[in-house]
This record gives structure tokens, C-alpha cells and sequence, in this order.
């Protein structure tokens, strides 16, 4: 009954017949990727009977008090990929600097970034939370890895991906080609190829901020909300729902599946704090930019498009408006009008 679905295994492998000269390198990194997220899932699903909830009890580079699934999710990411040779160096939201590949292990041509636990703050609430990730090719092979070899733009993206650990654990992966959505048979320990090509629907009527940092937004985003409000009697003529559940990756995925508007824009209390924005271009922005665009949707700056832009620092942050096509450009337009 089940011989006739396809792994994410298979998938990948597949995948790497179509490309000439293919060593093999990406397909085993890939892999390697997989295996990290279902270790992650695993930790997540069994929760407080191991004993994973809570705080870790110490701060990351961005300020952030980690949790002890930030760090165990962290490592795990280091130990699943740093062995086969695939990598050159590794990148984290959760590590200061970078991750060179240790001396003990062969080095390879790619450059991985994650953020390990997206959505964090909803682990102990047991709301769905994720992992992302992305896939560089590094720039010079001679040298020793530098963080300059990580600051290419989204556009440069080989792969990317996330892991979505909810109601069932999720992996949408895009290397270029559309995007696929795989489900985790928990009983074999495979991913399953489910979603197909999944694409955003150009039009939507619903949209995700957070809507307590209201009185910080910027003009074009207030009018943007403010016309959603309205409703039905206002400028959109039509009524809009609104959603926030505080994990990146689950609202990537409602707008994968059905469609809408995320955004987590610049505001004034982010500007007073020095920052560039609240999420991450290399963890965050640029490989869920490069999902979204991949399924037919959008995503913005509010000026620029996010894969356009050239990463200046490590953990540089951005802000982020994607999702289906039609109103991120009248959200597009709104900034350029003001
Ligand atoms: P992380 O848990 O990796 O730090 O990311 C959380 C991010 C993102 O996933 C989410 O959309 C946003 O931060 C939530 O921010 P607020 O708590 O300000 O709503
Ligand atoms: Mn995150
Ligand atoms: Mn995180």
C-alpha cells in the first residue's frame, strides 16, 4: 500500500539526476539536514518527558534569553552536518561567530546557515515551532571560511528549507525548482512527499502582524491595516482576517497552504533599539524569501526585495513583508507613495 510514495530521500536523489555533474555532495547534505530536523522533531514531541522545556539560563548574541531547545536544537544541527565533508563552515542565529568545519573532518564546497528553534517563545505554550535553514555555495575554496564568505545575497541561495514542528512535522524544501512539502511518517522515520508544488494564491484576505506594536508602525503599514480593518464599508470593500501565532515558519506555512500576508515590518521601538529590523536576513528572511518567490508569492523589505539585498553583517536583521503577490505590491506601492 505505501511502496509507491516518495521519500524526501528519493526525492533528493531524483532531483540530483536532473543536474549535470552532480557529485553527490549536495544530495548527501541535504540528507544530512533531514536527519538534524527529525533528531529536533523528535526532542520537541516528547517535550517535558525529557526534560527539554525552559530556559537554558543564558543569553545569545542577539540579547535573547535561549531556551534549552535553542541550544540542544543548535547542536544538533553541528553534529548532524559537520562530519561527511559536504560543508565548509556554519552559521547560526544561536553562535557568535562562525562554525568553521573542525580540522578532524574533511571540507566541502557549501556554507550552511539555521536558525535551530524558530519561535521559541512558543515552546513551552506547546505551540508549533520550526527550523530553517539555507544552502550557500562558498565563495573561494582555498582559503580558511570566513563570515565574509556567508554575506552573499538571497538571489546566491542554493537551497533552503524549513522544518515545521506541529499537529504533524513538516519539511518544505526549495533548491530553485518550485517548492515541495514533505510529512513525517513517524512510524518509519521518512519523510513523505505530500505537498507537491505547493504555490500562494496571488490573492488573499487575510494578514498576520503583531498588532501590539500598532502605535511604532510606519505610514504605508498603518494604511495597510487600517484598510483591512475596515472592511467590508472601506477602501478594500472586503472583509479581512487577521492571524499571529508569534513562529515565523507556521506563518509561512498557512501562506504556503491557503495564502495571505506576514509581516514584520520596521517600526519606531526597533529603530530606537539601533536594529535593522526584528527577524534575520541569513536565517530567516532570505531563505523564507526564497521559498515564498519559488511558490509564486512575494517578499519585500518594503522598498526592496529581501534576495536583493547585500548582507553586511552576520546576524544583520531586516524587516519582512511576504507573502501572496498582489498585496505585497500594493503594500510595495504604499512605501513608495509615502
Ligand atoms: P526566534 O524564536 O528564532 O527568535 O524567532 C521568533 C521570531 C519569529 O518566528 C516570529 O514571527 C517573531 O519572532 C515573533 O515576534 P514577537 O514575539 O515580537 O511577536
Ligand atoms: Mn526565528
Ligand atoms: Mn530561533
Amino acid at each position: 500500500m505505501h511502496n509507491n510514495r516518495t521519500t524526501i530521500t528519493q526525492y533528493i536523489i531524483e532531483e540530483q539526476r536532473h543536474v549535470a555533474g552532480a557529485t553527490g555532495d549536495f544530495s548527501g547534505l541535504l540528507n544530512d539536514v533531514v536527519t538534524a530536523c527529525k533528531v529536533i522533531s523528535n526532542m520537541v514531541n516528547h517535550g517535558a518527558l525529557v526534560g527539554v522545556l525552559g530556559s537554558a539560563g543564558q543569553e545569545n548574541v542577539q540579547g535573547e534569553t535561549q531556551k534549552k531547545l535553542d541550544v540542544l536544537s543548535n547542536d544538533v544541527f553541528l553534529k548532524s552536518n559537520e562530519w561527511a565533508g559536504h560543508l565548509a563552515a556554519m552559521a547560526s542565529e544561536e553562535m557568535e561567530a562562525i562554525y568553521p568545519i573542525p580540522a578532524r573532518y574533511p571540507r566541502g564546497k557549501y556554507l550552511l546557515t539555521f536558525d535551530p528553534l524558530d519561535g521559541s517563545s512558543n515552546i513551552d505554550v506547546n505551540v508549533s515551532v520550526g527550523t530553517i535553514f539555507s544552502i550557500l555555495r562558498r565563495p573561494d575554496d582555498a582559503a580558511e571560511p570566513t563570515e565574509q564568505d556567508f554575506l552573499q545575497p538571497g538571489t546566491e541561495q542554493v537551497a533552503a528549507g524549513y522544518a515545521l514542528y506541529g499537529p504533524s512535522t513538516m519539511m518544505v524544501l526549495t533548491t530553485g525548482n518550485g517548492v515541495n512539502g514533505f510529512t513525517l511518517d513517524q512510524n518509519i522515520g521518512e519523510f513523505i512527499l505530500t505537498h507537491p508544488g505547493m504555490t500562494i494564491p496571488a490573492e488573499t484576505r487575510e494578514f498576520a502582524i503583531n498588532a501590539s506594536n500598532m502605535r511604532f508602525w510606519e505610514p504605508p503599514v498603518r494604511r495597510y491595516v487600517d484598510e483591512c480593518l475596515a472592511g467590508r464599508e472601506g477602501e478594500r470593500g472586503e472583509d479581512f482576517n487577521m492571524r499571529w501565532i508569534a513562529s515565523m515558519v507556521a506563518e509561512v506555512h498557512r501562506i504556503l497552504t491557503r495564502g495571505g500576508v506576514f509581516m514584520y515590518p520596521m517600526d519606531e521601538k526597533i529603530r530606537a533599539k539601533g536594529q535593522g529590523g526584528k527577524l534575520r536576513l541569513l536565517y530567516e528572511a532570505n531563505p523564507m524569501s526564497f521559498i515564498v518567490e519559488q511558490a509564486g508569492g512575494a517578499a519585500i523589505t518594503g522598498r526592496e526585495r529581501i534576495m536583493s539585498l547585500q548582507p553586511e553583517a552576520l546576524h544583520q536583521r531586516v524587516p519582512v513583508i511576504l507573502g501572496s503577490r498582489n498585496e505585497i505590491e500594493r503594500i510595495q506601492g504604499y512605501h513608495r507613495e509615502s
